[in-house]
């Protein structure tokens, strides 16, 4: 297939068309204020652009994991973070309807409450901050636009990444300036190896799924035990890592504490193996230290 990343520059994006590649797809992906080489340049809340840079690559299938991620920046700037997360994909995914091309959204486990985790895709939503009300409403804004609409709600995401912006590395930044990280030990989700998430993406595309469809990893766990995982992969001091309740600090936005993603679905529908932390963690620091990595075998 001929596929057009917008938001490829950063982590999931990234790793999308590494995938596309090495699966013999063709892939043209976009950034927005950080480029990398090949990229090419696309606003997606500009509709002009958008409509020139999808009529140039012609694709089968648009991945939009573009968005407005920060979620404290997203509580206090609500249309922000509506025109990001779902105003801007819902057009785009329009725009994809009109050639017939798939249109794959990613969403997040913030939909949920986090009071009854780990959540099935039919499960209620009740999103408690700005940025989870922005993905809800993109979700449908994009099913609405275009029936050939796949939505990945994922978490947590890790993995190397061009920007070096995830949660595992500013635990290392960290830990290698000798400071402390303070980490909820009350916050549950589950852990997504970034390559996983993007090979299974793509995967479901292959397989013409649409629908709603959560990919994260197999385990439920909370922010702290993952941190103390990730000190053990890289040889991190663990006395810098400091267990801390969410609300001690003093964040923005809420967020689900009980939460974390099922993927009995995915798991149904595909073969990619979904790691668990410690498995993901290692094949992260292995590509960071440039040994070769086989991500195809592992837990499903
Ligand atoms: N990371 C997680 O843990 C996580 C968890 C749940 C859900 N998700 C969802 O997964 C998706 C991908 O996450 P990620 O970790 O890859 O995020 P990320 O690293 O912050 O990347 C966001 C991407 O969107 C691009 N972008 C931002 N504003 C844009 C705009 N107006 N027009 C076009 N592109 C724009 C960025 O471009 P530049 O960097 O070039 O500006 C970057 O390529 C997001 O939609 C997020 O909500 C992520």
């Amino acid at each position: 297939m001929r596929a057009l990343v917008i938001g490829g520059s950063g982590q999931v994006g990234a790793a999308l068309e590494k995938v596309l590649v090495a699966r013999g797809h063709t892939a043209v992906a976009t950034h927005h204020q950080v480029a990398r080489p090949g990229t090419v340049h696309l606003d997606v809340r500009d509709a002009a652009a958008s409509a020139r840079v999808i009529t140039d690559v012609e694709p089968d299938v648009i991945f939009c994991p573009a968005g407005l991620t920060f979620v404290d920046y997203c509580e206090d700037h609500p249309d922000e973070a509506f025109e990001a997360n779902c105003e801007a994909p819902a057009r785009a995914a329009a725009l994809a309807a009109e050639r017939g091309a798939v249109f794959v959204f990613f969403s997040t486990e913030y939909v949920f409450d986090g009071r009854a985790g780990p959540y099935a895709e039919d499960d209620p939503v009740a999103p408690l901050s700005v940025y989870g009300r922005s993905k809800l409403d993109g979700e449908r804004a994009v099913m609405a636009a275009n029936v050939r609409s796949l939505v990945v709600r994922t978490t947590v995401v890790y993995g190397e990444e061009p920007q070096g912006k995830n949660f595992i590395y500013q635990l290392r930044r960290r830990a290698a300036a000798g400071e402390t990280s303070k980490v909820p030990a009350d916050q549950r989700s589950s852990p997504t190896f970034n390559v996983d998430l993007a090979t299974a993406t793509v995967e479901l595309v292959e397989h013409a799924t649409h629908g709603v469809v959560h990919v994260a990893g197999p385990s439920v766990i909370d922010r702290y035990a993952f941190a103390r995982m990730a000190c053990d992969v890289f040889e991190l001091d663990t006395r810098l890592v400091v267990p801390v309740a969410t609300a001690d600090l003093q964040q923005r936005a809420a967020r689900p504490l009980n939460a974390g993603l099922r993927i009995d679905r995915v798991r149904r529908q595909i073969t990619t193996p979904l790691h668990d932390p410690t498995a993901g963690l290692a094949a992260m620091r292995a590509t960071l230290e440039g040994r070769a990595v086989d991500t195809t075998r592992g837990h499903r």
